[in-house]
């Protein structure tokens, strides 16, 4: 789908957003191996957990039914500004899924290769979650997921045992799993699914495994793990595990924080106020509210509850950013991985300028977010390059043009946001990627009153 975005308008007022994407994988992964029923509610509807609700029902005969129906569930679709979009349907999104689960034990060899689609956090975590299976896995990924790096999984997941292959570093991975040892390994780069893949494998190793990072990563499986009762020690950049068997989880998904990043850019943006309410507030995923307050937003969070270890609450806006440049630090990177599009469209429309100093990893996320951002905000008529392995966004605005989202999510999303402050109308080709991460970003934006049109 093609967008036109039209200027001027303030994006303002009161949401919410599907919930979080990498919570929402880690639950629907332990609740198919738990022993017992879990509870799992406000399960994002986006087409990466949808991947992985899939290969969890093709791998755990009992949660099958429940997945298979939830997973295919097709989301309403919501008429808009005189074109379909492909809706994000709140009722299905906001229900109790009962998912029952044997222990990993009850896990079955899946009789064909498992399709990760477009997610990486599902390809890379079921990798440690097949590895003590006694059978073979192949997971497969799309186009994009394929070109991703897979050594750095399948490196430790060999040392522990299992008998991994990649095609030349990538997918598809062959996963013939087997009774594991526990190890200690240093992810580099620091990398949260990594750590995860390791972390749940070593749940079924001999003796314990230790994870070691040299930079701060998300720790939603370690808050997983926490509130599951595993036997596990957590020191400033090193966490171990020990085996354990988890039991259910009862839970609701918190909001998204990294879908939230778009609507407070919009709103920072187009110089308005937001509040966005149930959104995940898990310190290791707000890095980039700390990068925005530098660049002049006034945000706040609050926290106002925990679902299994995780806090969420409101993110509010105040109205009046007056944006300017800002450098955001190699060791901050990992904290603002997944932001660092949406604050790249921020750093557009700010006085002075952004540099994202040694942001290489960007190059293999969904695509190559550093080409990716800077030909897109060149293409809307603004000033960024992507200079060896830095990103070096000029400020001063935008003329206004055509960009493309190159089948990428966050780039469909933070292209849009930039294009909301432009001089002039732009074109956005592409912005069905977004259904990715959050379906409904464009209808809730223009219920925010942003101006945006299908071509
Ligand atoms: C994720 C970790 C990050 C992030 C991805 C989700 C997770 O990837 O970019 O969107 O859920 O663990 P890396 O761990 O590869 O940095």
């Amino acid at each position: 789908m093609d967008l036109t975005i039209t200027p001027g308008s303030p994006v303002t007022g009161r949401s919410e957003v599907p919930g979080d994407k990498s919570i929402a994988h880690r639950w629907l992964m332990f609740a198919a191996t738990a022993e017992g029923t879990s509870h799992l509610a406000n399960l994002p509807l986006s087409l990466d957990i949808r991947s992985t609700a899939r290969v969890m029902a093709s791998l755990a005969p009992m949660a099958r039914p429940v997945l298979e129906v939830w997973s295919s569930n097709d989301p309403a679709t919501i008429e808009g500004g005189g074109s379909t979009w492909n809706g994000w349907d709140r009722e299905a999104a906001d229900s109790t899924i009962e998912v029952e689960g044997e222990g990993r034990a009850g896990l079955r060899p899946p009789g064909s290769p498992l399709p990760c689609g477009n997610s990486g956090t599902t390809m890379r975590l079921l990798a440690g979650l097949v590895a003590p299976a006694p059978f073979e896995s192949v997971l497969v990924g799309d186009a994009s997921l394929s070109s991703r790096p897979m050594e750095r999984v399948a490196v430790p997941l060999r040392s522990m045992g299992a008998r991994v292959s990649t095609a030349s570093g990538h997918a598809p991975l062959t996963v013939a799993g087997g009774p594991l040892r526990g190890i200690e390994h240093a992810t580099a780069p620091p990398s949260a699914q990594v750590k995860s893949a390791v972390l749940i494998a070593g749940l079924a190793a001999q003796g314990p495994t230790t994870v070691t990072e040299s930079a701060p990563t998300r720790d939603h499986t370690e808050r997983l793990l926490a509130a599951l009762g595993a036997p596990l020690r957590r020191e400033e950049g090193l966490v171990t595990v020990e085996a354990f068997q988890h039991g259910p989880i009862r839970g609701r998904v918190p909001g998204d924080p990294s879908s939230a990043a778009f609507i407070v850019g919009a709103a920072a943006v187009t110089g308005a106020g937001v509040t966005v309410g149930r959104v995940g507030l898990n310190p290791t995923r707000l890095g980039y509210l700390e990068v925005m307050r530098r660049m002049g937003v006034d945000v706040t969070a609050e926290v106002l509850g925990e679902e299994m270890g995780e806090p969420y609450g409101e993110i509010v806006v105040t109205e009046g950013t007056e944006l300017r440049g800002t450098t955001i630090e190699p060791t901050e990177l990992p904290l603002v991985i997944d932001e660092v599009p949406v604050l790249a469209a921020l750093a557009t429309h700010a006085r002075g300028e952004t540099s994202f100093a040694e942001a290489a990893e960007l190059r293999t996320k969904e695509s190559d977010r550093l080409t990716g951002m800077a030909e897109g905000l060149r293409g809307l008529g603004g000033h960024a390059a992507d200079d060896g392995d830095d990103l070096v966004i000029g400020g001063g605005g935008l003329a206004g043009g055509r960009a493309a989202a190159r089948g990428d999510h966050r780039l469909a999303m933070a292209l849009i946001v930039a294009a909301l402050a432009a001089d002039a109308p732009s074109r956005l080709d592409g912005a069905d990627a977004a259904a990715v991460s959050f379906p409904a970003f464009v209808p809730t934006l223009v219920d925010l009153g942003a101006g945006i049109e299908a071509v």
